[in-house]
């Protein structure tokens, strides 16, 4: 035991000193055995269209939900801001493909704008120069031999497609199917990776159910569903036409990225809890993944049947708020992905929301319908730069082993994970993070997992949504001050690169900024320098006694 409060101080001593000075770190243990990943093992880096593009007028383009929001109601934003010039990629992709290669990645995963390719969202207008764009983007990328994974929406509505209801008009289904056959036609030749939509949970329930993602509609325990309902058809029939008009003669694949934070139960012993747990994984995941991964396909049974029963109680008469699938349309949804698909960064501790489900949530609202309470609180779990994230990375191995359980073991890709500072160069609570999480995606692969990639959130820092600058999830800084938006690697950039190159995770791999670095450390502003140092020493401690429990988990 002393030998472990022992490793534990020193683990604490080691990464004060080098979040601090940049001294390389003596971290021992976890390194001496290495673990390996499989050796066709995916390494990738990601980002998003609205969130680093900007030129969000350029040429043609079309108006977003996103341009609109934060036009409109800047105060929405964080810091009122928005993406109109962001990262600059519409015009410095030329260095984010160089940084792609500086990463020793295979694969970059990044979105389209559908208002950048088709500005009404309709096909009676497309766009050239957005067309062009992201044929340069994809050719510079092939010309290295780095794969691009393409997500075909990442959250960029056209705002005119809102104005008819966007996800909760079923229009948007031939509509989306349009728009996604024209991108396949343009680049199908060139990319062999899709993912049709980023995190349904997000756009539905983030978009409509409350007032947080555009379009912030705000109105809880209805559009939800009829978004989900929608956008699982609407992925279904892009599936369906990739594989009998374009799969046979491109041979590339086609899935969906879903999203969760784990739900721990708060109490590992109580029955309650445990049962929390179950039901908000269902209600988080398995409201997207059954539909499509299950073996009898259609929403959990679970959701059926808590929304159904509610909705009765509360006087909706016999129709559930959650559509229903007719037999054809469950056949039609189920199989239509060739990988699983999963973004995640954090987790929450899960407990029943009260006797009778009263307690704090509207009625109704997906919240009330799930059940379940969530929260941070009390948690020892390191923090971040961003209030939701903490960092637990048994969580990312519990959800591994829940998806690979239940829709018997399909190809997992991790396609997001990353944590967020507050700026700095310095950033190795960053790659703690990443060392953490990527250790526990390895155990899940020992533990029979098929998780065949890995995607690091993010490429650069960028527009962070709702947060806007203030949260740093790059493993590149951007300097949003310079016109061209000089790029500069962290340090785990070079971290991540390293892990990239020798497949494994090096615990003693902790760089200190070179000259360049230095000198651009030295430049930036001193609030950002002096909140990510104070990050850094606070995170440095409790990531301690993570790292602790870690080794103390594997010895
Ligand atoms: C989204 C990203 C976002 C990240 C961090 C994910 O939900 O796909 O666009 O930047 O989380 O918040």
């Amino acid at each position: 035991m002393w030998q472990m409060l022992l490793k534990i101080t020193l683990l604490a001593l080691a990464l004060e000193q080098s979040s601090r000075c940049a001294a390389a770190a003596t971290l021992g243990s976890p390194t001496s055995n290495a673990r390996h990943f499989p050796n066709d093992f995916l390494w990738g880096v990601g980002s998003s269209s609205y969130q680093i593009e900007g030129g969000w007028n350029a040429d043609d383009k079309g108006e977003s939900i996103w341009d609109y929001m934060t036009h409109k109601n800047p105060e929405k934003i964080v810091d009122q801001s928005n993406g109109d010039i962001t990262a600059d990629s519409y015009h410095q992709w030329r260095r984010d493909v160089e940084m792609v290669r500086e990463l020793h990645v295979t694969t970059y995963r990044f979105s389209l704008s559908w208002p950048r390719i088709m500005p009404g969202g309709y096909m009676n207008q497309v766009s050239t120069a957005g067309i062009k764009y992201y044929s340069n983007l994809i050719d510079e990328l092939l010309k290295y031999n780095i794969t691009p994974m393409v997500t075909i929406y990442h959250w960029e509505l056209p705002q005119r497609l809102q104005e008819l209801g966007g996800w909760t008009n079923p229009e948007i289904i031939p509509l989306f199917k349009d728009y996604a056959r024209l991108v396949l036609e343009m680049y199908g030749d060139r990319v062999k990776l899709w993912t049709t939509i980023n995190e349904p949970w997000h756009v539905c329930e983030h978009g409509y159910g409350v007032d947080y993602m555009a379009p912030s509609y705000n109105f809880p325990g209805i559009p939800a569903y009829l978004c989900g309902h929608n956008l699982l058809k609407a992925h279904a029939e892009v599936v369906h036409m990739y594989r009998e008009h374009f799969q046979p003669r491109q041979a590339g694949r086609i899935g969906i990225t879903l999203d969760t934070s784990w739900p721990e139960p708060r109490n590992p012993d109580s029955a309650e809890d445990r049962e929390a747990s179950d039901r908000a994984v269902q209600f988080y995941v398995g409201w997207f993944a059954h539909p499509i991964f299950s073996k009898h396909g259609n929403y959990p049974k679970i959701m059926i049947e808590r929304i159904r029963n509610l909705s009765k109680q509360q006087g909706f008469g016999a129709r559930s708020r959650l559509p229903e699938f007719t037999n054809e349309e469950i056949h039609r949804i189920r199989g239509t992905s060739d990988f699983f698909g999963i973004n995640s960064y954090t987790s929450n501790l899960v407990t029943p929301n009260g006797h009778n489900n009263t307690g704090k949530f509207p009625v109704p609202s997906f919240n009330h319908d799930m059940g379940v309470v969530e929260s941070q609180a009390g948690v020892d779990w390191p923090g971040s730069g961003s209030f939701w994230l903490k960092v637990y990375p048994k969580g990312m191995y519990n959800l591994l082993m829940w998806i690979h359980r239940e829709y018997n073991g399909p190809e997992i890709i991790v396609t997001e994970n990353g944590v967020s500072d507050r700026g700095g160069l310095e950033d190795y609570a960053r790659v703690d993070y990443h060392n953490l999480y990527l250790s526990a995606v390895l155990d899940a692969i020992e533990d029979g997992a098929n998780v065949s990639g890995y995607i690091a959130w993010s490429l650069m820092d960028s527009y962070e949504w709702k947060a806007g600058y203030t949260e740093k999830f790059g493993l590149y800084h951007v300097d949003f001050s310079a016109p061209n938006r000089t790029r500069t690697p962290k340090i785990s950039a070079r971290v991540f690169a390293n892990i990239c190159k020798t497949n494994a995770i090096d615990w003693s791999y902790r760089p200190a900024l070179d000259e360049h670095q230095l000198v651009v450390a030295a430049r930036l502003p001193a609030l950002e320098t002096e909140a990510a140092a104070n990050a850094a020493a606070t995170f440095s401690w409790s990531l301690a006694l993570l790292l602790g429990v870690v080794l103390a988990w594997h010895s």
